[in-house]
């Protein structure tokens, strides 16, 4: 009798083993994927390192694919299902993409998470099913505000004389979350509304956000001072860059990043200051080695990743950027 319940509770285990994983084999060398939208970018290239470092510390293999467009996420997709990997790790190029991404996933049986950007539906809503990590976007954008608000102070700028630029992308939620936020701190400080000027990128990058912000300079010729802000480092430094061609510097201008990383060091790193006064330190290494490991114990373990994960940033400038990156242990 006793050996009947044994072997009966021995089979269930091994029918609900199968249910709960039925792809992997503990023998299984693990493979995961990580693809990101902007190679190019320092933050990207920061989160792949931090990834490469998860991949080094429990021996799975990194498959980093660079994905501009939805063409080659779609592709890229594939290609990790034909290498025999068991998940990836993704920032879209376009949120848009999500129920697609979603159902080529599931038809691939790979493991799905998302970084940075977060995927959306057919009505715009967050894909909540798939387990995310990205940053507080409204409450960074308000540090980002705030720490315009007090150099304009420090600078007694009159903020009648003053414009800002809100270098937007906002069909992406995030990017909108983080200049809606600055938006919100700085008129809490008492900047008139009627001044921010909204400025659209097309792309994501710095030669983007430069035209932009030179078109909104030039259509507003009133103003004695400008400040910026955007959803990362390379939106304030189109913008910075194009209010020098038009003679507003370091003094005439306040440009406060996200991000922290390469961009933002090599602007703090130049012998005088320009406009780009400060950055919001975000954490590429949370974004890349931590996804990494989680994805690597959803693969190995079955224990899934936590729904979402919103990380938070520190202010920086030039006088403070090397302690804070040691703080945040970058
Ligand atoms: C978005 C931006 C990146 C970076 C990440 C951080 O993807 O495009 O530049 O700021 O968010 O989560």
């Amino acid at each position: 009798m006793k050996t009947k319940i044994a072997l009966g509770l021995s089979a269930l285990a091994m029918a609900l083993a199968m249910v709960s994983a039925p792809t992997f084999a503990a023998d299984e060398p693990v493979k995961i994927g990580f693809v990101v939208k902007q190679a190019e970018e320092p933050w990207f290239q920061d989160e792949w390192k931090y990834a490469e470092q998860a991949a080094k510390e429990k021996g799975f293999t990194l498959v980093k694919i660079a994905a501009p467009d939805g063409g080659t996420v779609l592709t890229a997709i594939d290609n990790l299902k034909a290498q025999h990997a068991q998940g990836f790790i993704i920032c879209t190029p376009d949120v848009k993409l999500g129920p697609s991404i979603v159902a080529k996933a599931k038809i691939d049986n790979l493991k799905l998470m998302t970084v940075d950007d977060r995927l959306i539906d057919g009505s715009g809503k967050p894909i909540e099913a798939v387990p995310h990590m990205g940053i507080s976007a409204s409450k960074i954008g308000e540090q980002v505000g705030q720490a315009i608000a007090d150099e304009m102070k420090k600078r007694g700028w009159k903020p009648e004389e003053t414009g800002a630029l809100r270098i937007s992308y906002d069909q992406l939620p995030t990017a909108k979350d983080r200049t809606d936020g600055a938006v919100a701190a700085l008129t809490a400080a008492g900047f008139p509304k009627a001044n921010v000027i909204n400025a659209p990128e097309a792309k994501t990058d710095t030669e983007n956000a430069f035209n932009a912000a030179n078109i909104a300079i030039t259509q507003n010729p009133k103003f004695k001072h400008w400040v910026a802000f955007g959803l990362n480092d390379e939106a304030v430094l189109g913008a910075v860059r194009a209010a020098e061609g038009r003679n507003f510097r370091a003094d005439n201008m306040i440009g406060v990043g996200i991000g922290g990383s390469k961009s933002a060091l090599n602007e703090f790193a130049k012998p005088q200051p320009t406009g780009f006064f400060g950055s919001v330190l975000i954490s590429p290494k949370r974004h890349g080695y931590e996804t990494s490991l989680n994805m690597y114990a959803w693969i190995k373990d079955g224990k899934a990743p936590p729904p979402l994960t919103l990380t938070t940033g520190m202010l920086t400038t030039r006088a403070n950027v090397a302690e804070v990156r040691k703080e945040m242990g970058l």
